[in-house]
């Protein structure tokens, strides 16, 4: 039997599915058939998962009688800017993509943030289909609809909520990713099982070795697990008033180291994982967690999946400072304070704002070595 599942994005009239399975990208064409209101769709993807992917979906398409249209942008997250989505939007010009057509954002969080963007903004709002190539896209940023471009005033800045008329998740692609890329995926696979479903954290400690190999059903079983727990972020906080801030368990930490070594070293799924273990050790130092085992438990997790839980650097005291700097930074845009999400027990955590600093600087030298 092929393993196939159906999550459910409740948002009222703008509700959307999440088809999930292996081999969904050969009936994209039928899947989307009830989502189209016209036959013509525009599939936006970066050259190299063109090269991948283009072809099949594109067919797959052509089959079920749509006028398609690949339009491509160089690999990367430097193409995550307003100049790609002005290019993209003259090809939308070029191809008369009107309001009752379709964007089809196929590939990575660069992919569907661009696409996305683009979609939301063409003709003030086209319909978004959101087809997922990574883990991290399948289990993240294809679901919940932000959208947005880098510039010089940051990192996704600008952008809009655009929530898509539907996900599409070939769990079969992650086949092509590379094994770093993948592993850094099974990070935010992870936050989900800490922050909200300690059966799930449970189930992958019981799995990891299957995930981590890919094993096709353990990894369309993941996706659906954190599908259905970002579905439920995403329909009781849409817009990130609250709850869905929940989602950015480790990400204040691994921002701030994403930052420290130049967007360079780490993929942010890395980041995320030695985040997560600073975030542990806040919460242990204010009190808020017991000593129950999490702490060890999420390290052995990160451990199987192969990710790294330590950050290296010659002086380790002076980076943690700076990292804690990082954070203050950070304030300028969240209205002046420094959220951190931190576990209470394993399925549950909490915000809290503005830690002292030096519990700050002491939970990122928990997880920085010298060398
Ligand atoms: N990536 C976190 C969110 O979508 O809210």
């Amino acid at each position: 039997m092929s393993h196939r599942h159906l999550v459910d994005v409740a948002l009222g009239d703008r509700s959307y599915p999440i088809h999930i399975g292996p081999g969904l990208a050969g009936e994209v064409g039928t899947l989307l058939q009830e989502h189209l209101a016209s036959g013509k769709v525009l599939v936006i993807a970066d050259e190299h998962v063109a090269q991948l992917h283009g072809r099949r979906v594109v067919d797959a398409l052509v089959e079920s009688s749509l006028k398609v249209h690949l339009e491509t942008f160089p690999r990367g997250e430097t193409s995550k800017t307003l100049e790609q989505a002005e290019r993209l939007w003259r090809a939308c010009a070029e191809h008369r993509i009107d309001r009752s057509d379709t964007v089809i954002a196929l590939g990575g969080g660069v992919t569907g943030d661009l696409a996305g963007y683009v979609a939301a903004c063409w003709m003030r709002g086209v319909r978004l289909v959101q087809m997922p190539t990574t883990l991290l896209a399948m289990v993240d940023s294809s679901v919940g609809g932000k959208t947005g471009v880098n510039s010089a005033a940051g990192k996704n800045l600008i952008g809009a909520f655009k929530q898509p008329t539907c996900v599409i998740i070939d769990t079969e692609l992650v086949a092509t990713m590379d094994d770093r890329e993948y592993r850094a995926g099974l990070a935010e696979v992870l936050k989900y099982g800490v922050i909200k479903d300690a059966g799930f954290f449970a189930w992958q400690e019981a799995h990891a070795a299957e995930l981590a190999a890919r094993d096709p059903d353990a990894v369309a079983r993941a996706v659906a697990v954190s599908c259905r727990i970002k579905a439920d972020y995403v329909s009781e906080d849409e817009f990130e008033q609250g709850a869905r801030a929940q989602l950015n368990y480790g990400h204040t930490f691994g921002h701030a180291l994403e930052r420290e070594t130049g967007y360079r070293e780490y993929l942010h799924g890395e980041a995320v994982g030695i985040g997560m273990r600073m975030a542990t050790r806040l919460s242990r130092d204010l009190g808020l967690l017991p000593d129950d085992g999490l702490a060890q438990r999420q390290d052995a997790l990160l451990a199987a999946y192969h990710l790294p839980i330590v950050h290296r650097a010659a002086d380790p005291a002076a980076v943690a400072r700076r990292l804690a700097g990082h954070c203050r930074l950070d304030k300028k845009v969240a209205a002046g304070r420094t959220r951190f999400i931190l576990p209470l027990r394993l399925g549950e955590v909490a915000l809290h704002d503005s830690p002292e600093e030096d519990a700050v600087i002491a939970a990122f030298a928990s997880a920085i070595i010298g060398g």
